[in-house]
């Protein structure tokens, strides 16, 4: 194959990335997956880009650990950070992590899901109808952004005034987990887990006084646990709502935003899905593979593994490349096109096995509704300048949108 390529999959670093990476990596997940999939990196991790080594490796919890701590403690050393990602449901292994995710399950119950679908349309609608009133609008901030931030908000009932800092200290919390940070942004993560902490104190506090409809409201739910006596501690629940919060928030925006970006550069597919709306669901399913708003996951071996024909040890750090593995040829037909009908789409954007996205139905309720409306709204939308990327290689965005509405 091409010198380049294989060039490209020789340099690769993860903590190393070029300004070229972060705009578009897809060249250089290309060539690792075709010369080394399973890549050593000069740190001793392994960088996975197959579809089918992520699939064995997220199949078994037993053989990759999603467990943190070890990794985590020279990272952020004894501290509010650490305490955060290490209680957070997402980096624990069985069996902590099955008692707390039935209970957070439990809690985003389809019907609970189903009954936020008449809110979220008059919340869309809304902010449609201000982005009308603008005509020039930024993407991300006057619509992508906001949809998330007010269903999670509703999720876990945080009075209306009282949704100004979310966002921000949900960004700060999983800039942290970028694969190198400095002392600010370091700095900054925990900042934000303390007052995060300190607001959910007294939002858990005035919920316990006055408990809302389990049916409903999350939060009063994850209080009160389950039927069978099953609760999380008070540490694990306040964590845990904090990592709700976090989940749902970027990784949302980002498939609002980098779906309006990408329909809007494949103007046959967008004219496609406008002229035939029943296929937005397979669309949004095409978004989410075509330009997965999590671009990587983690784990670590606990005993000596074969995978793809290399031997790893115990205990070594692999980091599960969903957007390499999103376009594995192996696995989809001309993965490096937009196609708003793909099926099958058996994509890895909300990972798969144990720890599988527990918002998925709720993501892909709110990317429905705000992409569907939003076309069907303002059919001839317009890029107005170049689109600015977030500048992160764990959550691929954007930072703005510049756009001019019809
Ligand atoms: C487009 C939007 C979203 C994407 C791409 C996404 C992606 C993911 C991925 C890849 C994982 C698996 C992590 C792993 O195995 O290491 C995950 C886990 C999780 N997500 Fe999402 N997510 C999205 C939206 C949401 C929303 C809206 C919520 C909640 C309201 C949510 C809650 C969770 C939770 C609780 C977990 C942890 C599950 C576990 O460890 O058992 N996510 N998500």
């Amino acid at each position: 194959m091409n010198a380049d390529a294989r060039e490209l999959a020789a340099g690769f670093d993860i903590e190393k990335l070029t300004p070229e990476f972060y705009i578009d990596p897809y060249p250089t997940y290309r060539a690792l997956r075709e010369h080394e999939p399973l890549k050593r990196l000069p740190n001793g991790s392994y960088f996975l880009t197959r579809y089918d080594d992520l699939v064995s490796a997220y199949k078994s919890t037993r053989l990759f650990s999603s467990d943190k701590k070890r990794e985590f403690a020279p990272k952020y050393g004894n501290s509010l950070l650490y305490e955060h990602h290490t209680t957070s449901l997402v980096f624990n292994d069985p069996p902590a992590h099955t008692r707390v995710r039935r209970l957070i399950m439990g809690a985003l119950s389809p019907r609970a899901i189903a009954g936020m679908e008449p809110d979220l349309i008059a919340l869309v609608d809304r902010l449609l109808d201000g982005l009308a009133v603008k005509g020039h609008v930024e993407l991300i901030e006057d619509f992508a952004s906001a949809i998330p931030v007010q269903v999670i908000g509703n999720l876990l009932d945080v009075p209306m005034e009282e949704r100004g800092p979310l966002r921000d200290w949900s960004l700060a919390i999983l800039g942290a987990l970028e694969p190198v940070i400095g002392p600010e942004v370091f700095a900054r993560g925990n900042e934000a887990v303390k007052d995060f902490l300190a607001y959910l104190e007294i939002l858990v506090a005035r919920r316990r006084a006055k408990p809302g409809n389990p049916e409903r409201d999350v939060l009063t739910r994850l209080i009160q646990g389950e039927d069978n006596g099953e609760r999380l501690t008070a540490r694990e629940l306040l964590h845990n709502c904090i990592f709700l919060l976090n989940a749902g928030h970027e990784t949302t925006t980002n498939l609002i935003g980098n779906g309006l970006v990408a329909l809007s550069r494949n103007p046959a597919e967008k004219r496609r899905l406008i002229e035939n709306p029943a296929l937005i669901k397979t669309a949004i399913e095409e978004i989410l593979r075509f330009e997965s708003s999590n671009q990587l996951g983690n784990r670590m071996t606990t005993e000596p593994v074969e995978l793809g024909g290399i031997k790893l040890a115990a205990g070594t750090p692999v980091t599960l490349c969903i957007g390499a593995a999103n376009r594995d040829p192996a696995q989809f037909a001309d993965p490096e096109t937009l196609d708003v009908a793909r099926a099958p789409n058996r994509h890895l954007a909300f990972g798969t096995g144990a720890h599988q996205c527990a918002g998925m139905a709720l993501a892909r309720l709110e990317g429905a509704i705000a992409v569907s409306r939003f076309l069907a709204r303002f059919p001839d939308y317009a890029l107005s300048a170049p689109p600015v990327r977030g500048g992160r290689a764990r959550f691929r965005g954007f930072l703005s949108v510049p756009c001019v509405v019809g």
